[in-house]
């Protein structure tokens, strides 16, 4: 059995997070539309706080992530988990990575009193929706995201 072990990531992970970060964008055919930088990452995660990442380590060589923030529900009248990202390099999968990486996400809830531990996925991500509905996860079908960037959030921001 291959020795699993999951920690936070530090400031000199940066460039691992963007690897795993762009590999992730692959899979999901999006990897036109990642920005993302090491310089970002590094102020936003690590200066500024505004995200936390966990490392998953097969026998010491480094395998997966995820990668999370805090949100609130007024309902239940307490901050939630968003799990932003999720991933195991292919060659790493089905050995219990992504479970431990989701148990240890799962465990901050519990412990910190959190209401919920959300997520989105595709439609078409068809593995990945077998593998969160074997952890007891259901789909939100109900609600649909809605987003404000580029011009549109500038616009809105301006007043125009
Ligand atoms: N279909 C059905 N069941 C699965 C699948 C699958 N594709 N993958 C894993 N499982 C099952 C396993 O058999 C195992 O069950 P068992 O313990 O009863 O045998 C259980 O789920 C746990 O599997 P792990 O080995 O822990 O999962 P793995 O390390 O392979 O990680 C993950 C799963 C993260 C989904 C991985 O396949 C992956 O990185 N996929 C590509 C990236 C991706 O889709 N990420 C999620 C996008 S959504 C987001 O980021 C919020």
């Amino acid at each position: 059995m291959p020795n699993i072990t999951i920690r936070p990531a530090a400031p000199e992970d940066t460039g691992l997070i963007l690897t795993f970060i762009r590999a992730l964008a692959e899979y999901e055919h999006m990897e036109d539309q990642v920005c993302a930088t090491e310089e970002l990452l590094a102020d936003w995660i690590f200066a500024k706080n505004k995200a936390k990442v966990n490392l998953a380590f097969c026998d010491g060589v480094p395998a997966g992530f995820t990668l999370y923030c805090f949100n609130f529900s007024t309902f239940l009248g307490r901050a939630g988990i968003w799990l932003e990202d999720l991933f195991v390099l292919p060659e790493y999968r089905g050995q219990g990575i992504g479970l431990s990486l989701m148990r240890t996400l799962a465990r901050e809830a519990v412990e910190g009193g959190f209401g919920r531990f959300e997520w989105s996925c595709l439609d078409w991500n068809t593995s990945s929706i077998e593998f969160y509905k074997r952890l007891g996860a259901v789909a939100m079908d109900e609600w649909t995201t809605y987003r404000l960037t580029g011009e549109a959030l500038v616009k809105l921001a301006e007043g125009k």
